[in-house]
């Protein structure tokens, strides 16, 4: 099936995967009009979508999932046909210092949507309807050197932040289940590309390189990632939002396995080159720190259903794409100095607070 939605909540849209998402969807489908509803914690930030201010199928609504009433108002008034939802807390290291924040906004603000989708469509029955929920591949747990995550790898997951992504899931599939809710899911790997936080790894080593800080590497460094661009992740999000069935569930990887050591070595490289500075200089500033609580060893996706269903495939190469993100965020530093001052919250809410 294809579907033509004309009315699409996106939730989280101020974020890193979000604003991607956000801005492929406004420009590429212009008869359907797209609200990008976030509360614009930390995390989201409207200067990730600056290009889209006044794009006339685009709208921004300042507002919290976790208030279980704005939402059901939003959805009588909107009459959304189908929902994107991205917002979560997703950062593990802060999962670790404040799990209950992980519960109310990806446990119970997930739940507010789905009662409010039902509630929204039960009396209007459409083949436009869609709720769906992006997840994450740390809900799988861990794997050892070998082996694949695939669509039914059970369970497992190990911080506050993969449990709270995993008990959404869950309820995802209990509303489809039990009240016939058509929703889809995708688990994705690691992302990386413009506009994540500087608290990721990423993004957090090339700030720190680019001030000459240290590099923090936790244990030592040889935890295992899938790395995915994150406009690959969006273009992937793209397909199965129009054309994947019904209650089905999609895991997305770059194929794209990396020890953080390597991975931090191949940045220092590119970092030394686009700065001009001597070979070897920002590897000195690697510094290997107390592991995290329940560090998850490695991730892997097997990704081949979402290849072979919806002929999805990454477009980049991962050494083009860390170079590429390397040069958007020295390009972009005033981004960067902005989200870690700290200002930029002060003068969104004073901004929103009366609307
Ligand atoms: P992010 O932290 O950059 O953005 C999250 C957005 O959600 C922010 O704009 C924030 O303001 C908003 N938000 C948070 N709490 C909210 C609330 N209570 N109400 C409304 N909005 C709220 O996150 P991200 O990295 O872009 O991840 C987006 C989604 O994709 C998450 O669901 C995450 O679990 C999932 N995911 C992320 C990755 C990754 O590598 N970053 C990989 C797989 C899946
Ligand atoms: O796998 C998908 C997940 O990827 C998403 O669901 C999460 O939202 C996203 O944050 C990410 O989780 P990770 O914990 O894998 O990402 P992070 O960038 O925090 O860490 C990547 C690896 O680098 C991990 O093994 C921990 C390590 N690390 C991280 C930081 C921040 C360090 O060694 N030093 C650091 O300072």
């Amino acid at each position: 099936m294809h579907r033509k939605p004309n009315k699409i909540l996106i939730t989280g849209g101020a974020g890193f995967i979000g604003s991607h998402v956000v801005r492929r969807f406004v420009k590429s489908y212009p008869s359907c009009q797209v609200f990008n509803l976030d509360k614009l914690t930390y995390a989201g930030n409207l200067s990730n979508l600056r290009d889209l201010e006044g794009k006339s199928n685009y709208q921004f609504i300042k507002g919290d999932i976790v208030d279980a009433s704005f939402i059901e108002a939003l959805f009588e008034k909107e009459k959304f046909d189908s929902v994107i939802h991205l917002a979560a807390e997703s950062h593990v290291d802060r999962s670790i210092e404040a799990p209950l924040d992980f519960v109310m906004t990806n446990v119970i603000g997930t739940v507010n949507l789905l009662n409010a989708a039902r509630n929204s469509w039960k009396s209007n029955d459409s083949d436009q309807h869609l709720f769906y929920h992006v997840s994450t591949d740390e809900v799988y747990g861990t794997l050892g050197n070998t082996g694949l995550f695939t669509e039914s790898t059970a369970y497992d997951p190990h911080s506050p932040y993969s449990a709270s992504k995993a008990s959404s899931d869950h309820f995802v599939r209990a509303y489809n289940d039990t009240y016939g809710l058509p929703v889809v899911i995708s688990n994705c790997s690691n992302n990386y590309g413009p506009f994540q936080f500087p608290e990721k790894l990423i993004p957090l080593a090339i700030h720190n390189i680019k001030h000459n800080r240290p590099v923090p590497i936790y244990g030592k460094g040889e935890n295992v990632r899938d790395w995915l661009y994150v406009v690959d992740h969006a273009a992937a999000i793209d397909l199965i939002f129009h054309r994947a069935v019904i209650g089905k569930t999609y895991n997305i990887g770059g194929h794209n396995e990396w020890k953080n050591i390597d991975l931090i070595h191949l940045l220092c490289k590119i970092m030394d080159r686009q700065l001009k500075r001597t070979e070897g200089t920002s590897a000195k500033l690697i510094t290997f720190v107390k592991d995290r609580a329940g560090h998850d060893l490695r991730y892997a996706i097997d990704s081949s259903l979402i290849r072979q269903e919806l002929n999805w495939e990454p477009s980049l190469q991962f050494e083009q794409g860390l170079e590429a993100t390397v040069t958007w965020y020295l390009e972009n530093s005033n981004w960067l100095d902005q989200v870690t001052s700290g200002d930029y919250l002060h003068y969104y809410e004073q901004q929103y607070q009366h609307r």
